[in-house]
């Protein structure tokens, strides 16, 4: 009898940008088909090859493993014409998609007015302007009355002619409403173009994932954005807008929950975090979130090429925690889409406690370690980990789900024995410096999970596997 399958999830545990695709990448030859389940083009995943570096947003990271299905499930939400584009790219590099990618036809389209929506109302959350919070929002909606807002890939399998039609209605709306410079006929021939593009992708099988499964294949789901991140137990308001735990993998990724077998935590090192909102271990506090958020808001201001002639031995070692925060960016290139700065925090033992137990984390990898050796220039002299919260000069052990509490919450710091030397060429756990393992083991010890995994530098072979 042919063995059934199973699936197995990698989860980012704290704010996105924690290194998911490439413990994604290392595992991929282990499973038959990678697959995500929620978000769309705002996650940015880079994956680091012998041909160098290259970055993908809605196709699932397992693209340098040719025997895997890439799926595309009923949870995200798909821009069609960033799609098409994102074929393109990675065909460039070699990589033909056909009979790889798979794309659920119940998966919502992001249509060009969301993308206008975002632009305009997603500012105080600092959102990537792709669409995604109107899209999810309209996916919710369903009809403004007798307008239909939510369009799913079947629909227009089904009826394209009407269903473009509908498309273009609900971008005049938008045009209209806040008077935008936008050539609707063209925006819409571009997507009909697009669409014509991705339509051999998509499946419409609702069961394809469980036929599969059912025969015998391996599953390996990939969340984006992240826990902190998820629309109800995140950061709320200033998250994105997709539900981004373990729970999801299985509606949005189109299987029964009956075939997991284990949920595998990523974490960095060195926490950091993209738009508004709390992030008790930041650096610098509130001069950060502002500093790094004026990029945001304008990007014509350079902060990378010009935090890159900063000497980031002297920002390390300076009394200022905002200075050490710039200094360790700097180090650990902690920017993202457009060169703005990530914000930079210590690893936040009370948030990855909430993580793992919300999830059920069975196996984490923490990413970026060879950095956590900077720790030995800052004027505390030690590794700092976040080991409480203070609210309003109570001590607490938990993550408060109201916003405005999340940022009144102070840090309560502790600090580890530091290592100096350069981790990144060790291959094997026995022979890292012996304050970096009793750290593990602190971490371990917090999260309840047992470590698996670290990454030591961007490279696909900078990896220790512990047994
Ligand atoms: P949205 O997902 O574009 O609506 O953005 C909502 C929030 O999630 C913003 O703070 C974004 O910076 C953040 N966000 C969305 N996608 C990612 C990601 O892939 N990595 C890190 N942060 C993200």
């Amino acid at each position: 009898m042919k063995q059934i399958g199973y699936a197995d999830i990698v989860l980012g545990l704290q704010f996105g940008d924690e290194g998911k695709a490439r413990v994604v990448d290392n595992l991929a030859s282990q499973y038959d088909i990678i697959a995500r389940f929620n978000g769309g083009s705002n996650a940015g995943h880079i994956i680091v090859n012998k041909k160098g570096p290259v970055t993908i947003h809605q196709i699932p990271s397992g693209i340098f493993h040719p025997k895997t299905t890439l799926y595309i499930g009923s949870g995200c939400v798909v821009n069609i014409k960033k799609l098409a584009e994102e074929i393109k790219v990675v065909g460039d590099y070699g990589i033909g998609l056909e009979k790889r990618l798979k794309i659920s036809s119940q998966a919502s389209i992001v249509q060009p007015h969301h993308i206008l929506l975002d632009d305009l109302l997603g500012k105080s959350i600092g959102t990537l302007k792709h669409g995604i919070g109107p899209a999810y929002a309209d996916r919710a909606m369903r009809m403004y009355g007798d307008r239909l807002v939510n369009i799913r890939l079947a629909d227009v399998i089904d009826n394209p002619t009407h269903m473009f039609s509908i498309i273009k209605t609900n971008l005049k709306i938008v045009q209209k409403q806040y008077k935008l410079p936008v050539s609707v006929e063209k925006e819409i021939e571009a997507v009909e173009k697009a669409f014509a593009q991705i339509r051999s992708y998509i499946e419409i099988d609702p069961l394809y994932m469980q036929r599969r499964v059912e025969k015998g294949s391996r599953v390996l789901f990939e969340g984006a954005q992240s826990v902190m991140l998820d629309v109800v137990k995140g950061s709320v308001p200033y998250v994105t807008a997709s539900s981004t735990i373990a729970a999801a993998a299985y509606t949005g990724g189109d299987l029964s929950p009956k075939y997991h077998r284990k949920t595998i935590g990523v974490v960095k090192a060195i926490m950091s975090r993209v738009g508004y909102g709390p992030f008790p271990s930041e650096f610098g506090g509130k001069q950060s979130e502002d500093y790094c958020m004026e990029t945001y808001n304008d990007e014509t201001r350079h902060t990378k090429d010009v935090e890159a002639t900063y000497k980031v031995d002297e920002l390390i070692s300076s009394p200022e925690h905002f200075y050490v925060g710039v200094g360790l960016r700097v180090l650990s290139e902690e920017y993202g889409a457009t060169s703005a700065p990530r914000r930079i925090g210590r690893l936040d033992l009370v948030q990855l406690h909430y993580a793992a137990k919300l999830n059920g984390i069975d196996e984490l990898i923490i990413t970026k370690c060879d950095v956590l050796n900077a720790f030995s220039k800052i004027r505390h002299g030690g590794i700092p980990l976040v080991v409480g919260y203070k609210l309003d000069a109570k001590t607490i052990d938990y993550v408060p789900a109201a916003s405005d509490a999340f940022y009144r919450v102070k840090p309560i710091i502790s600090y580890e024995k530091p290592f100096i030397e350069d981790i990144s060429h060790i291959r094997s756990f026995d022979k890292l410096p012996l304050a970096l393992r009793k750290h593990i083991k602190l971490i371990e010890k917090a999260s309840g999970c047992k470590v698996v995994g670290l990454g030591v530098g961007p490279k696909r072979e900078q990896y220790i596997s512990i047994p």
